[in-house]
Formats: C-alpha cells, structure tokens, sequence
C-alpha cells in the first residue's frame, strides 16, 4: 500500500501558503483556474452505472482501443476479488467475468485517475490521492450498502471527494512560478487543505455529476446538518473518509465520528466491516 507522503510544514511552507491564497482565490473568483475535462472513458463509464439497463458497447469500444484500460480491466479479472481459477487474457472474457457494475467501477477509476496522473515533482501525491479516493470509494459503497442506499452514487462520491486536491497540486504548483515562489509541497497541501472542496465542487459542476456528490465534494469535512437542509451523501463520504484513513493505517474505527448519527450506522456495523479486511483488500486490490 501506499503510504502518504508526509510533508512537515515549515514556516517557510507557512509563509508560502499565505503568499499564494489571495491570488488563488482571485483566480478562482476570475474562474481563471482550468479545470479538467471529463475523460470520455470516465462519461460512459458513469453512464453504464447509472443506466437501470446498461449498454456495454459504448464502454467496450472504448476499452478495446484504449490498452491501459483493456490491460487494467484484465488485471481485474484476475486479482483475488474476481479470480476463479483461470487465467483470463482478453477483454471480452475479462468483461463477462467482472460484468457491469465492477468494469464501470474500474474504468471509472481508471479514466479518473489518468487525468490527474502526471505533475512533475507531485507523483508520491498523486498516487496517494488516488489510492485514497479509491479506498474512500469501497468504504463509502459498503457503507451505503449497509444502509440499503444508492451504491453507486456512494462509490462516485467516495472516488471523486477530494478531487479539487490534484487539480490544486497542478494549479499551486504554475502559481508559485508564476509568482517566483519556491515550490514547496508543505505550502502545496496548506493550500489544497483550504480550497480543495470549492474547487472540487467547481469541477463536480462542470462534469454534471449529481447534486449530492457536487455537494460532497464541496463539503465533506464539515458536512451540513440534515435539519439544516444538508444531504446524507455528504455525510456518507465524511464516514468513509475517516474510515480510509483508519483502514490504511491498519487502525480502528472512530467509533464516535457525527456522522454516524444523521446516517444511522451503529459502532459494531463499523467494527464488522472493519472485520472483513481480507475481503475489502480484495476489494481495493482490483482497482490496482
Ligand atoms: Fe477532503
Ligand atoms: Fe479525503
């Protein structure tokens, strides 16, 4: 697994950051902040998991003229989670055996992640940010199966929650060129600490994904109260966040996270799913 890079915040990082926030927020009051494009792979991916009657050809085109996508689902196919007993070796027989719901996950997750992979000098990040958003993505979906909910949209949410941070590596890092700031990663996160959700939301709007995941992405770290017009998703995502934190660090469950109140989840469903690591290794270890 990959551990996180730690970055210790220097006084210099501290002083950076501050340098860079006004004009960050000018950019993004200017909407002069790019932000990515929905990958193709990634729109009929999400089509696929949302349609109540899925037409492969779109995705399956897609993949067979795509051979990152092609070799990952194969990978798929034979990682623990979906193995049963032979080798598989073409994209045809890797779709069959996934079926529906497990390709759109993976190339979701694929397309995803391609489209954030390469900042220079930010790679440890970005594949931390990935496989955050992917371990976030299971616990929010098994999270949501507990509740009976929707799972796809809980996977969607968990995937994409803290998605305003790789685009804020890529953005921070031209801003501090720009300004002739030296570009430090302690400085880098203080910022994407800040801004992260409004511009995940931004990014959620762009792309048309549904409003209670533009709503987690925007507000998943103090998610608004039921009472006060919040939705549940946002609260999903806040859980299954802290629960792949705790997951990666082979800790345990906050127990008492507020969360857990508005969504009905109980300590000892937290501590069941935590029991099942070896199936939720699986889990994850497909999309790897
Ligand atoms: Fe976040
Ligand atoms: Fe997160």
């Amino acid at each position: 697994m990959i551990a996180t890079p730690v970055h210790e915040i220097t006084d210099m990082a501290a002083n950076t950051a501050a340098a860079l926030k006004p004009a960050l927020a000018a950019e993004l009051e200017e909407r002069r902040v790019a932000l990515p494009m929905l990958p193709e792979a990634a729109f009929a991916a999400l089509q696929l998991l949302s349609s109540p009657d899925p037409d492969f050809r779109t995705l399956s085109s897609l993949v067979h003229r795509d051979a990152a996508l092609a070799t990952g689902l194969i990978r798929a196919a034979n990682s623990p989670a979906y193995y049963v007993g032979r080798k598989i070796v073409s994209i045809q027989q890797a779709i069959v055996r996934l079926g529906g719901r497990a390709v759109g996950e993976i190339v979701l997750a694929m397309a995803i992640e391609g489209k954030n992979a390469r900042v220079p000098g930010f790679e440890p990040e970005m594949r931390a940010l990935h496989e955050h958003g992917i371990i976030t993505a299971v616990m929010a979906q098994e999270v949501a199966r507990i509740r009976r909910g929707n799972v796809e949209e809980a996977f969607l949410g968990g995937l994409v929650h803290d998605l305003g941070r790789s685009v804020l590596i890529e953005t921070v890092q031209k801003l501090c060129i720009r300004q002739r700031l030296p570009v430090d990663h302690g400085a880098v996160r203080l910022v994407a600490d800040e801004f992260h959700q409004r511009v995940g939301a931004m990014v959620g709007s762009s792309w048309s994904l549904p409003e209670p995941v533009v709503a987690a992405m925007g507000g998943h770290h103090q998610p608004k109260s039921l009472d006060e017009g919040g939705l549940e998703l946002p609260h999903l995502i806040a859980l299954a966040d802290m629960l792949a934190h705790r997951y990666r660090r082979h800790g345990e469950p906050d127990l008492a996270h507020p969360s857990m109140v508005a969504l009905h989840i109980y300590a000892e469903d937290l501590q069941t799913l935590f029991a099942a690591r070896e199936r939720l290794d699986a889990r994850i270890g497909a999309f790897r």
